[in-house]
């Protein structure tokens, strides 16, 4: 069984705080005052309350940790290394169209490096963590990323830009590729989720571009303390920095690179 460091600990308290708002506003998410940010990116009153949440928590909790907020500024840290990325709600079309698939996702870096991540899914009550060189968890079940070999036995996870990102065009390819030679590709709308999925077995890989650190940053150390396999589309290790990412098992990592590879060559 899973013993939570004090610092998981401090982190499930304060998303399991944001959560119960965020259940109560999807209860009632017709109510919700909706405003546009940018086209089909969405700012809900929902979001805004989970980040004040987990702020106010957070900063009470670790006073010297400085923020990085999907919805708000930056905050420097007091200690000048420990800062927490947040994205205070990861799947909001899903959320504001009534699909159950959303989560909170918070991750503590010390200096460039992470330290720790949690994901928080309140409909399905499913918390994901893990601790750098601690291992990953899910609701105190040990996580392990897929064996499968066979990219024809595997199910990949991905995101399709929409309107107002770019890529479609190399999005297609990629694609194309994939669903060429795989058993499936799912869209489910959470990147958070995305890699915590993958770190769970339920998917085999993962890729998308048009990402933002908070999307990436808890799912990349739950990823990579389940043994699973994180880089850049083109293998690179930017992926914070670039907003691509590639996440799967070690045994079609490879596969998966060339795949990618190839459909960059049809441009
Ligand atoms: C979005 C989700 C989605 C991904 C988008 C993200 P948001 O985050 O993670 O799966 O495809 O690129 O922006 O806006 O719901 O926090
Ligand atoms: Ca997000
Ligand atoms: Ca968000």
């Amino acid at each position: 069984m899973a013993r939570k460091s004090a610092l998981i600990n401090v982190m499930e308290a304060a998303a399991r705080k944001a959560s119960r708002k965020l259940l109560r506003d999807f209860n009632e998410v017709e109510n919700l005052q909706v405003s546009r940010k940018g086209p089909a990116d969405f700012v809900s009153a929902a979001d805004i309350t989970a980040e004040k949440t987990l702020r106010e928590e957070l900063s009470h909790a670790r006073p010297d940790y400085g923020f990085r907020l999907e919805e708000g500024s930056d905050i420097p840290a007091k200690d000048g290394s420990h800062y927490w990325i947040i994205d205070p709600l990861d799947g909001t079309t899903n959320f504001l169209h009534g699909i159950p698939h959303f989560a909170i996702s918070i991750a503590v870096m010390e200096g460039k490096h992470l330290i720790a991540g949690l994901i928080l899914d309140p409909v399905k009550d499913e918390l994901f963590w893990a601790t750098k060189g601690d291992g990953a968890f899910v609701n105190g079940h040990r996580l392990r990323v897929s064996a499968r070999k066979a990219m024809s036995d595997c199910v990949l996870a991905t995101g399709i830009p929409f309107l107002g990102k770019p890529g479609h065009e190399e999005f297609m390819r990629e694609a194309n590729e994939i669903m060429a030679v795989s058993a499936g590709i799912r869209r489910f709308g959470a990147a958070s989720l995305d890699l915590a999925y993958v770190a769970a077995g339920r998917f085999d890989g993962y890729w998308e571009r048009g990402l933002s650190d908070w999307d990436m940053a808890a799912g990349i150390i739950i990823l990579r303390e389940s043994g699973g396999l994180v880089s850049q589309i083109n293998g690179g290790e930017k992926m914070m920095e670039k907003g691509d990412i590639l996440a799967t098992n070690s045994g079609i990592n490879q596969h998966m690179l060339d795949l990618l590879r190839k459909a960059r060559k049809k441009v």
